[in-house]
């Protein structure tokens, strides 16, 4: 039995909405076929975007996208995606399966892709491979209302209106991919190219992020923030961080999406709630350069990697996706919702058809993941603040030296002091007693859904309804507050109305 105790009257920070954001890169099925088909298509589209993954999309509120990647950012040349497309240059893809690339998703493109989502837009630099002035003016193509020689070719090119940036990514895992740079010599660059991202729109700044760490490299957070903190605060929005779930962390043999032993899924449960000691640690780092927590973590890279899908391009990197994901997500967007404080953006990878995605699509066909599902039930903490929530009785779950802490909770309230309760139990044969204490109101009434099923139960394009969120009424009303039973590999999330 574990037993949570709530206190609706003590916010702890602002649930950001992007702590659900997505990344989309240039990278096997993901832009091209997944989101992209063409405005010639035969699978209905809108301007060239799929309209079952927008609307599907939509549906889980995607709050912000990252774009265009990834490796494929710092090598990316984005004046090869401008212009008549018939025009644009083709390159090759080298990170991923050494495709053609023929450019024809551009900055338009994306730009076009978040207004149908109605998301905030993240575009991501070229540091690696690309010059100073080449990311100024991207910046200035795509922000600058005024006369200018980008400006003006953006009208050229059938824009009147500049877009808005949210969020600009100054390089991308510039300790391999992106240059394979020392972390001194890239806080050096951060201060350099950073310095001409210019806000040519004050109504809507740029927020900058630079290239943070890969997993527990804390020298590289150290280094960073060091090189680049005489500064102070102001030109440096956010510092990322990538963490992805592997099975026992062995990237040479990371195992079958769908086809695993229990042991398999223990590792992967262990390996996922390292991200909690990841953000801990970073955390204490970035503490000592920021100690207000003005700079955001942005864990813009995050998910479970696994083999490729047999007979798939090893480059593509596209994986099947069951409840032990579905698992994965529920306890992120936990773990991000309870370091709100600090963790202010994170971007699952990626959106469709590459590693932990939402939706898989194949030719016209589309089915949600269990992930999707995930998102559907979180999406409802988006903007509310975090309460003050404490679990005692936790246990851990697992085989021999294979085990984590068992559950997972967070707790928002939203405008109207409705409270929104997310609970994940990673056991695969365990539920557990709980019991719910509320530290302040009484409940009038509470709402469940679930997203539960046999560890390896997924979604095919043959029987895409097998994972669903499903209604959870198995709850009971206290004096105190609820008790419930959580069952083993659930995802739970309680909408508790107070009376007034
Ligand atoms: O998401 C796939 C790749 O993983 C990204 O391109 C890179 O940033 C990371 O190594």
């Amino acid at each position: 039995m574990a037993k949570l105790f709530v206190n609706p009257e003590v916010k702890q920070g602002h649930v950001n909405p992007e702590l659900q954001g997505h990344f989309s890169e240039h990278l096997g099925r993901c832009i091209y076929e997944g989101i992209y088909v063409g405005e010639n298509s035969d699978i209905p589209n809108v301007n060239g975007m799929r309209k079952d993954v927008v609307e599907a999309l939509k549906e889980i509120k995607v709050p912000v996208l990252r774009w265009p990647g990834g490796c494929f950012a710092d090598e990316y040349h984005w004046k090869d995606g401008i212009g008549p497309k018939e025009k644009r240059k083709k390159m090759i893809n080298t990170h991923w399966g050494g495709v053609v690339e023929d450019n024809s998703f551009g900055t338009h493109e994306f730009m076009e892709l978040c207004r149908q989502l109605g998301c905030k837009t993240y575009v991501n630099g070229n540091v690696g491979s690309g010059t100073v002035q080449e990311m100024s003016e991207w910046v200035e193509y795509m922000t600058f209302k005024g006369v200018s020689p980008m400006a003006d070719q953006r009208k050229e090119n059938g824009h009147e209106e500049p877009w808005v940036v949210d969020y600009f990514g100054v390089g991308n895992e510039n300790w391999g991919c992106g240059g394979n740079m020392r972390p001194e010599y890239y806080g050096d660059l951060f201060r350099r190219y950073q310095t001409y991202i210019r806000n040519y729109d004050h109504e809507h700044p740029v927020a900058k992020i630079a290239c943070g760490a890969n997993g527990g490299d804390y020298h590289w957070t150290e280094k960073v923030l060091e090189t680049c903190f005489d500064h102070g605060f102001g030109y440096m929005n956010g510092l990322s961080l990538h963490y992805y779930t592997v099975p026992y962390g062995n990237w040479a043999k990371k195992g079958s999406a769908t086809d695993f032993s229990k042991e398999d899924w223990y590792s992967t449960m262990e390996k996922t709630m390292y991200m909690e000691t990841l953000i801990k640690r970073h955390g204490a780092i970035m503490d000592q350069f920021d100690p207000d927590k003005r700079i955001g973590m942005i864990i813009d890279e995050w998910g479970t990697w696994y083999d490729v899908e047999p007979g798939t391009n090893p480059g593509f990197l596209y994986q099947q996706n069951t409840i032990r994901d579905a698992l994965v997500a529920g306890i992120n967007l936990n773990l991000f919702n309870k370091n709100c404080d600090r963790v202010k953006m994170a971007n699952i990878a990626q959106m469709v058809n590459v590693l932990q995605s939402v939706l898989l699509t194949e030719g016209k066909k589309m089915v949600k993941t269990p992930t999707w599902h995930v998102f559907n039930l979180y999406k409802v903490h988006q903007d509310n603040d975090l309460v003050e929530s404490t679990l005692i009785g936790n246990s851990e779950a697992g085989i021999g030296e294979l085990k984590a802490k068992k559950l997972t909770e967070s707790v928002t309230v939203d405008k109207d002091g409705k409270l929104y309760l997310t609970m994940t139990n990673m056991s695969l044969d365990a539920s557990e007693a709980m019991e719910v204490v509320l530290g302040s109101g009484k409940v009038k009434s509470v709402k469940g859904q679930i997203v539960t099923g046999k560890m390896d139960a997924h979604n095919t394009f043959k029987a895409p309804n097998k994972v669903q969120g499903a209604d959870f009424d198995a709850v009971t009303v206290t004096k105190e507050g609820l008790t419930f039973e959580l069952p083993a590999r659930s995802v739970v999330l309680l909408e508790i109305t107070l009376k007034k």
